[in-house]
């Protein structure tokens, strides 16, 4: 609906919802009368424009009784983002939901699914937290023997003798030959079982930062193939960290770097590794949760939801950048495969504290708000949520789950510091492929020419702009 230039100009249907564009005698608004009809001309206008999500500005503004022309802007309902933020709230998406229903007695729901999209996904990626916990945690957690760790320790010993670069950490420099296939085979978990795993039994307090690191690499190396770049200076390591106000405030610090909660999201990896070096005091959880549940939940209860999520309409944030803002869905079907795979940063779509969203690019629409709250509660609802504990290696496959942290506190006394490591990866073999729209992303990720050299920060990065910027399309939930 292009906005007219000039609202007397033009007529608004209601029966259509469109501004007929036919020339007409544009009234003098010196006359109470052509007042009195641009006041009713607004309010209908207005009406329909609720109705139909968007948020008229309840003030007539004082131009009305000027003699100067009325020009769009002075009366067009204003499209304002609606009430939704970043950290979501279960009564405004109540609240939300109730409005919706009245709205949508209007146009209908749709009842059925897009084309192609299955009524439902029966695999062993699709599963309930409780429902898998109850199944016990050696599905998922997996305890190293000390011969193990005594192996991993070796390799270590031979990949810091060999001074090769840490670019070059594969199982050929850090060999394993017991735990190596062990954990091959656990880590085909990613593509065919529940979808994520926990190595447990490394105590990283016995080992130097540049130890830590190596180990990490080479255990990440028999799980994926290959090692993605998380920014745009080549970082393939970061370090998840509550850096505190010495860095940066509270209200620029982006949220790897803070100890806030985070919704649910996807990174932009495919798969995602967080090795905790230390845990915090409190809290600090991550959470997974299915894609395949939360996707069969709405396809059953909500298969407009369905509809709206995979419409390329979705407005992302480029927070400054050029263009300022990208469309594409969050929803996605391998045609192929049949996988489904859900691929946001909610931070791009809401805005957040830190992130403010960006003046002047087109808002969500009040279904796209209801259906972003539905899968954050949806997914919140049969996540798992697991510790963390010192030492745990963590992988999940990030295109069939996705993931949330919960806030946490840090005790520095006592050096219950949260301090992860974090790898993006990518098995080249998985049947899990990544959207066709995201790959121009990803190749910002994976891409073999990118001229950008590797580096493998030891310590947390502190400097300013790296960890207040909001421009990272991902990684920042
Ligand atoms: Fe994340």
């Amino acid at each position: 609906m292009a906005p007219p230039a000039q609202l007397d100009d033009y007529q608004y249907d209601a029966a259509s919802f469109q501004w007929i564009s036919e020339k007409r005698a544009a009234p003098k608004l010196s006359s109470p009368t052509n007042t009195l009809r641009a006041r009713n001309v607004r309010f209908t206008a207005a009406c329909i424009l609720q109705a139909n999500g968007y948020h008229p500005p309840l003030v007539i503004p004082a131009c009305l009784d000027d003699l100067e022309p009325l020009t769009v802007q002075h009366y067009l309902p204003r499209q304002l983002q609606p009430d939704i933020d970043w950290q979501p709230n279960f009564a405004k998406y109540g609240e939300r939901v109730k409005r919706n229903k009245l709205r949508r007695a209007i146009p209908g729901l749709n009842t059925e699914l897009p084309f192609g999209y299955p009524r439902e996904i029966s695999s062993p990626l699709v599963w309930s937290g409780p429902e898998l916990r109850e199944q016990g945690e050696d599905k998922y957690v997996f305890h190293l023997t000390p011969a193990e760790i005594r192996e991993a320790e070796e390799a270590l010993e031979a990949f810091k003798a060999s001074k090769q670069s840490m670019s070059s950490i594969s199982p050929l420099s850090f060999p394993l030959p017991n735990l190596g296939p062990r954990i091959a085979s656990i880590a085909n978990q990613l593509d065919f079982g529940c979808g994520f795993f926990v190595l447990r039994g490394f105590e990283p307090r016995n080992y130097s930062s540049s130890d830590n690191v190596i180990l990490y690499a080479g255990i990440a190396s028999y799980v994926a193939d290959k090692r993605g770049r998380q920014d745009e200076h080549g970082n393939l390591l970061l370090h998840l960290i509550d850096l505190g106000s010495k860095v940066a405030p509270d209200n620029v610090r982006q949220a790897p770097y803070s100890n806030v909660a985070q919704p649910f999201h996807t990174d932009l990896g495919e798969i995602i590794g967080l090795y905790t070096l230390e845990q915090a005091a409190r809290g600090g959880r991550s959470k997974l949760a299915s894609t395949g549940k939360v996707y069969n939940e709405l396809a059953a209860l909500r298969p407009d939801h369905v509809h709206t999520l995979q419409k390329p309409d979705w407005v992302f944030d480029r927070f400054g950048q050029s263009p300022p803002y990208l469309t594409r869905p969050l929803l996605y079907r391998d045609a192929e495969t049949n996988n489904i795979t859900l691929a946001f940063s909610r931070r791009l779509l809401t805005g957040s504290k830190v992130s403010p969203r960006s003046k002047g690019i087109p808002p969500m629409t009040e279904d796209q708000a209801e259906v972003l709250d539905a899968v954050h509660f949806t997914a919140e609802h049969h996540c798992i949520s697991l510790d963390c504990k010192r030492g745990d290696m963590q992988f999940w496959n990030n295109l069939a789950l996705l993931h949330a942290r919960e806030g946490f506190k840090d005790d520095p006394e006592s050096g219950n510091v949260r301090h992860l490591l974090r790898l993006w990866l990518r098995r080249e073999n998985s049947p899990w492929k990544s959207p066709e729209p995201l790959q121009g992303l990803l190749e910002e990720v994976y891409g073999e020419n990118s001229g950008i050299a590797e580096r493998w920060p030891l310590e947390p990065i502190l400097d300013y702009e790296h960890v207040t910027t909001r421009r990272r399309s991902s990684g920042h939930g």
